[in-house]
């Protein structure tokens, strides 16, 4: 449907449906080329053939605003003329585009504006009226040349000065710059003002972003304030509608520029695109909602390159049973302010001092959040002039009352919707994801239309991505949803698309794994050309010397064979490991076999040294108790690096919560202990956790390693650990290989006499394996559906214990349109023995094999017998 023409105008989502009023806006992108001032011709027809009265409000020409504000720092310092003549320049081109006289057009503004640049060069300072009157000039030349270009092309135009038609509005204690930069206008129907446009014929141009103050004097109404110019003007004149058109289709779900997979919100009600409005999404200014939801006026955005694009209606129609959530969004720029006292437990007022010095430094608090000891809240960069001396003057007035830290460059991440607080329980997985963030603050807005919490700034876009995968995909297109930004945009560069998994292995192998299943009824099976790739990967990544594989991923003999016959060595827990591998490759060199038992009893340390493997010590308390064992010998120890990470708390082995290795503050023991022992150290090893999947982990260990290296002088060897991760949600993307090498080749350069290592074990075998089922039972209960199967928590227990999550399919019925949400079980006698929670599944009927991705790593080797039910077994395929 092509907008511009017909429009997916429906008028009785207007109060005024009768209206003979629109209010066209475009923005300075909208103006500044030929191509789209045919457009705008074209939608501005269109308009007229609908029988309707079209009042035009456009912005300056893109990048002129940004100039005239360096024409003002440039006149202060004396030296403006290059920067006038640039702006006169630009008008001069756009004016030959246009096939417009610009130079008679333009002479008097471009004359007032050399007069005021002058002004100020005199003076050396530019007052918040005069920079009003120079940032006026962008408006005021762009609609003199797109109204004598729409007359050109015999449209009948009357251009109007918007400071006759807006009348700002007194506001109490507004400071001066308040006033001239940032004023606000009033937003009641004005019947005289209505009158006036009636009687003028034809299409009315106005200007965006200029008003006139109480004296009539010029006035803006703050950067990116044209929006609101037009919503107040079709307040004003009680319009039909109000479109809005700009350089993008409308408002997403995410910020498309950070995540390609948002998708394009096609109708949303006044306080949402408010509440978007407000966190951070730059499409609409959040001046101006206000004026069209008082007034009842819809709100669509366009795309004025795409005038066939559905856009986005903003008003007040319900959508019944629609998604609750909306978005996910940012805003960085956010500093922290995080009040402690104890006095403040049932003490009266110490909120009210702690606001006085706030306000009595000009500070504008954004959220808030409040314990019995502490208070944070958060000041916005954009509202507020966070200059170093303002934020000291503040902490040495809280300091007269609590104690006071400031947390700088923090991001807010917010999920927006209406009626959050009747959807937390849906929320559940995605407070998993803040387990691997720090959070500084949690806000729950007061309106119930945003669940906001505050990371790190580093962080933010990550998170984002991830809770948009996670909340907002599962959304089919609909009335609300509507196709992504990389649909609309099928052109849009590789780097920027989301991320689209290869078409897992288990797809071409349907046949094979049918057949197993049948005669099975449960099975692992292993893919070994898909782990021989996944080794291919990281054998590719030159600052490693050496791999490792962490046998205790999956101990399986075939998987050992294959890793082996790849060149990867092993990384083993306890003498059964080792025993395995010297088994299968008795005439291995045992330097190919690092030991990291772990609170192990002596004889399994006598056992690996019995064997020459290398030995890692993660304890004092062996060359404590025990150092006859170690004279002579050459070990690696673990350390703690401080913090751990990975996918659950259960996995994070790192950190004062963690059990395992030697922290950094008993490093000075460590040294006399050895060398009493007779040991010397020769590797460093530290694992911080397993299913990482920031590349910055391993760059993070890699230079604590170097740093304590530097006090061992025998050490050759830095193990940086394992605990590479695999995607497991969908669209989450793989650990980045290429910024891993960089990371590392850092480390590399940083210590070069150090040879690198990797433990991992899930990356290598994770993606390889499958674990197969058969259905045995179908029951709905309460409002859920549950799948039943053969087999559950005893042969795969990481979702009990870890809340893991497994991609699940209906492998007989892979063609089929999924279409039932369900709860996958198992035969155990627990309420934790679920695969899968809330999966979209086709219907499954009793036989039906449904397969549960991503088991290759810590499936089969953490199985049990429990309620004395044979876990699955193993078959493995594709030599
Ligand atoms: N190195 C050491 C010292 C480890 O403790 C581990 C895993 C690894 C290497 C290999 O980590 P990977 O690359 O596989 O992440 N059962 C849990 C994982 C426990 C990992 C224990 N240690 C799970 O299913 O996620």
């Amino acid at each position: 449907m092509n907008h511009a023409s017909t429009g997916p105008f429906d008028a009785q989502l207007s109060a005024f449906p009768d209206s003979p009023w629109v209010v066209l806006k475009f923005g300075g992108t909208s103006v500044a080329s030929l191509e789209n001032w045919q457009r705008i011709l074209g939608i501005v027809r269109a308009r007229i053939t609908e029988g309707r009265r079209v009042l035009l409000v456009h912005s300056a020409v893109s990048g002129v605003s940004n100039r005239l504000e360096e024409l003002i720092e440039a006149a202060i310092g004396g030296d403006h003329q290059p920067v006038l003549d640039d702006i006169a320049r630009r008008h001069r081109v756009l004016g030959e585009v246009l096939a417009l006289d610009s130079d008679t057009l333009l002479d008097a503004e471009l004359a007032e504006l050399g007069q005021l640049a002058a002004g100020i060069a005199l003076i050396g300072e530019a007052s918040p009226r005069t920079h009003a009157r120079v940032m006026a000039a962008g408006e005021l030349m762009a609609t003199r040349l797109g109204a004598a270009w729409l007359g050109a092309q015999g449209v009948e135009v009357q251009r109007v000065d918007a400071r006759e038609l807006l009348r700002t509005r007194p506001v109490s204690g507004a400071s001066e710059r308040g006033r001239y930069l940032s004023a606000a206008c009033g937003f009641d129907a004005d019947d005289a003002l209505r009158a006036r446009l009636d009687a003028l014929p034809g299409v009315v141009l106005t200007q965006g972003f200029i008003a006139g103050g109480e004296g009539g004097e010029t006035v803006l109404l703050g950067r990116g304030g044209s929006d609101t110019s037009a919503a107040c003007l079709a307040a004003h004149i009680s319009a039909q509608r109000l479109e809005i058109w700009t350089d993008v289709p409308g408002l997403f779900s995410a910020d498309p520029r950070a995540v390609p997979s948002a998708r394009l919100l096609k109708s949303l009600h006044y306080f949402e695109a408010q509440e978007l409005a407000s966190m951070g999404s730059r499409v609409l200014h959040p001046r101006c909602i206000p004026p069209v939801r008082r007034s009842g006026i819809p709100l669509y955005v366009f795309c004025t390159s795409r005038p066939d694009w559905a856009g986005t209606i903003v008003s007040a129609a319900p959508v019944e049973d629609g998604p609750q959530l909306k978005a996910v969004s940012s805003r960085k720029g956010i500093t922290l302010v995080s009040m402690e006292t104890l006095g403040m437990w049932q003490e009266v007022g110490f909120l009210s001092r702690a606001f006085e010095c706030f306000a009595r430094h000009g500070l504008s608090v954004d959220m808030i959040s409040t314990s019995e000891s502490n208070v944070t809240v958060s000041l916005e960069q954009l509202a507020n002039a966070l200059d170093d001396a303002t934020m000291a003057a503040l902490v040495a007035d809280l300091e007269h009352i609590c104690r006071v830290r400031v947390i700088t460059d923090c991001a807010a991440v917010s999920l927006v919707g209406r009626g959050i607080r009747a959807i937390l329980h849906e929320l559940g997985p995605a407070f998993e994801l803040f387990e691997d963030h720090r959070i500084h603050l949690l806000s729950q807005a007061a309106n119930d239309l945003n669940l906001t919490v505050v990371v790190d700034e580093e962080q933010a876009h990550r998170l984002v991505e991830q809770l948009h995968v996670l909340m907002m995909t599962r959304y089919s297109e609909g009335s609300v949803f509507g196709p992504t930004w990389q649909q609309l945009h099928g052109d849009i560069a590789e780097e920027a698309r989301p991320w689209t998994p290869p078409t897992p292995w288990w797809v071409h192998r349907r046949d094979e794994l049918l057949a197993i299943a049948a005669r099975d009824s449960a099975a692992y099976v292993y893919d070994l050309p898909s782990i021989r790739q996944a080794i291919d990967g990281l054998k590719r990544l030159p600052p490693v010397s050496a791999v490792f594989y962490a046998m205790k991923a999956n101990s399986n003999r075939d998987v050992l064979r294959c890793v082996h016959d790849a060149g990867v060595n092993f990384e083993c827990v306890s003498p059964g490991e080792i025993g395995r591998v010297l088994e299968l490759f008795p005439d291995l060199d045992r330097r190919r076999i690092l030991y990291t038992p772990n609170f192990a009893p002596k004889g399994d340390y006598q056992y690996g040294l019995e064997r020459d493997v290398w030995v890692t010590l993660d304890n004092l308390h062996p060359l404590r108790a025990w150092p006859e064992l170690f004279d002579g010998r050459e070990i690696f120890v673990r350390l703690d690096p401080g913090q751990g990470r990975g996918h659950h708390e259960h996995v994070r082995t790192a950190g004062v919560h963690s059990k395992f290795g030697i922290p950094l503050f008993e490093l000075d023991e460590l040294q006399s202990l050895a060398r009493a022992a007779g040991a010397r150290i020769v590797g460093l090893h530290a694992h911080t956790g397993s299913g990482i999947l920031s590349p910055e982990n391993w760059g993070g260990t890699g230079s604590t390693l170097i740093d304590v290296a530097r006090t061992f002088p025998d050490v050759r060897y830095l193990d940086l650990g394992g605990g590479l991760g695999v995607p497991e949600r969908p669209g989450e993307r793989p650990l980045d290989l290429a910024a891993l090498e960089q990371t590392l080749e850092a480390v590399r350069e940083a210590g070069p006499d150090y040879e690198l290592w990797l433990e991992p074990g899930r990356y290598l075998v994770a993606a390889a394996g499958v674990l197969l089922a058969q259905v045995t039972q179908l029951k709905g209960k309460g409002d859920v559906r549950y799948v039943g199967l053969s087999t559950g928590m005893n042969s795969l227990i990481r979702p009990a214990l870890y809340g893991a999550y497994h991609e699940i399919v209906n492998l007989s019925r892979l063609d089929e349109t999924p279409s039932e949400i369900v709860s996958v079980v198992g035969p155990n006698c627990e309420s934790g023995d679920r695969l899968g929670t809330d999966r979209l599944l086709p219907h499954c009927e009793e036989g039906d094999v449904l397969l549960i991705a991503n088991a290759g790593a810590y499936g089969f080797v953490m199985s049990s017998n429990y309620n004395l039910r044979a876990p699955a077994g193993e078959v493995v395929i594709g030599e």
